[in-house]
């Protein structure tokens, strides 16, 4: 059987997406890469902002008429949106034979098996050539941080810190099957404790116990950002050096608002802490503009933070209220041109800045893993996660190069390979 898996969202929708994809892979199905070739299709969804459902609600709308002409498709949504709007996703699209929500998702295989038989397993396991040196390794589920905006905790569920060990057989798994660069995937990975294991205790026994290469992690929360995790980070050499540190608002005021649990600064402080431990690290960030009561004065002092800190790079998001949460009992008083606006100015003033950044790695030399190459262009990110495009004539996806900077943008660079 044909199966066409789309996903919407985060790091961790791609993850699980995986992970469905190889279950299926070795039960006998095929990877196609359209819906029409497709007896079994997978929406794995998102629900953090409006836009996300709304682009699962249209893909849905499309596969209806691929159902029609073909009623034998089993039709699957799996992921957040399922975990939260499961009644209207049945009601709306009565063709979907199962929808299965985030906290269950595990549970994927006991739901596809009413539909297919998964009795007979097939010994070939085939990866994803492009992926097969770099995996996402799911360390944490969920959240309980309650942002006042943010849906995850009611979609996802309490935190639950995935047990260490299975965490390092799971990379020494990956190890003996080539992957050379793993990213460790939570909400909030800072806090993650099993057992007596905390983050930082994770990372020096994934470095001391498996022969992985390289370690990236995200997502952080900045009130619980310790000291041990940041000599961490810059003791140990194998760990990248970026951290993606979600601001949200430079606003004292919209910080509590949004029930963060820190003032803009704490969290000054948190990253001059960080920048003289690791001189040569990349800080990015989340921003979210026009949440309730944003003025003018509140926006600017964001606008100052961005100028004051200077990110690597922004993720710049509209404000958007989410059922259940407790800003949404709140009036979305920020109008929709004014998002825009904010939001255009924030983006302008970041890449000006990351460009600027950038530019100091000109003549420099970077070690990269190279992850992609195409047209006699490869790509691959230094270890700040700043993306390298350099020319080369064949294929050298999976190995280390060292590439010296040329050129510098707003959110890559371009260089030429000398070893
Ligand atoms: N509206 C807009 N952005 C949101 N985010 C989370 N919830 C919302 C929302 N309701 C953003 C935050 C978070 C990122 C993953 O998505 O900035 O860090
Ligand atoms: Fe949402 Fe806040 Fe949890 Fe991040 S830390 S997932 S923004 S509730």
């Amino acid at each position: 059987m044909n199966f066409f898996i789309e996903t919407i969202g985060c790091q961790m929708n791609v993850n699980d997406s995986e992970k469905i994809a190889l279950f299926l892979l070795e039960h006998g199905c095929c990877s196609v890469d359209n819906i029409e070739q497709a007896d079994i299709v997978i929406l794995n969804t998102c629900s953090v902002r409006f836009s996300a459902e709304h682009k699962a609600y249209s893909f849905l709308g499309r596969v209806k008429e691929y159902k029609q002409q073909n009623p034998d498709m089993i039709v699957a949504v799996v992921g957040c949106m399922a975990q939260y709007a499961y009644k209207e996703i049945k009601q709306r699209f009565d063709f979907v034979n199962f929808v299965l929500g985030a906290k269950h998702i595990d549970e994927f295989s006991k739901y596809i098996s009413k539909y297919i038989d998964i009795s007979s397993s097939s010994d070939i396991t085939i990866q994803n050539k492009e992926n097969q040196f770099f995996k996402f390794v799911t360390i944490m589920r969920g959240c309980q941080n309650f942002c006042s905006y943010c849906i995850v905790p009611y979609v996802r569920g309490p935190e639950i810190s995935l047990d260490f060990e299975d965490i390092i057989n799971e990379i020494n798994n990956l190890v003996q099957n080539g992957v050379k660069e793993v990213t460790l995937l939570g909400q909030n990975v800072n806090s993650y404790k099993n057992k007596e294991v905390n983050f930082t205790n994770l990372l020096q026994k994934i470095s001391a116990e498996t022969d992985i290469e390289n370690i990236r992690f995200m997502t952080n929360h900045p009130k619980d950002l310790s000291d041990d995790l940041i000599d961490e980070i810059s003791n140990n050499s194998k760990i990248c050096k970026h951290i993606h540190l979600p601001l949200q608002s430079g606003s004292d005021n919209i910080l509590k608002n949004m029930n963060r649990k820190y003032t803009y600064d704490h969290y000054r402080n948190l990253v001059d802490k960080i920048r003289n431990k690791i001189p040569d690290i990349n800080i990015t960030t989340d921003i979210i503009v026009g949440f309730p009561g944003e003025t003018d004065n509140d926006f600017d002092k964001t606008f100052q933070a961005i100028k004051q800190i200077k990110f690597g790079g922004i993720f710049g998001f509209k404000y958007s209220p989410r059922p259940k949460t407790l800003a949404y009992k709140l009036q979305d008083d920020v109008s929709e041109t004014v998002k825009k606006q904010r939001l255009a100015i924030l983006l302008e003033e970041s890449n000006k800045i990351s460009k600027q950044l950038n530019g100091n790695y000109i003549g420099k030399t970077a070690d990269i893993l190279v992850e992609n190459f195409s047209n006699d262009t490869a790509d691959g990110r230094n270890s700040q996660n700043i993306k390298i495009f350099f020319k080369y004539s064949k294929n050298i996806v999976g190995q280390k190069v060292k590439v010296k900077i040329t050129k510098a943008l707003a959110n890559s660079m371009t260089g030429e390979i000398i070893v």
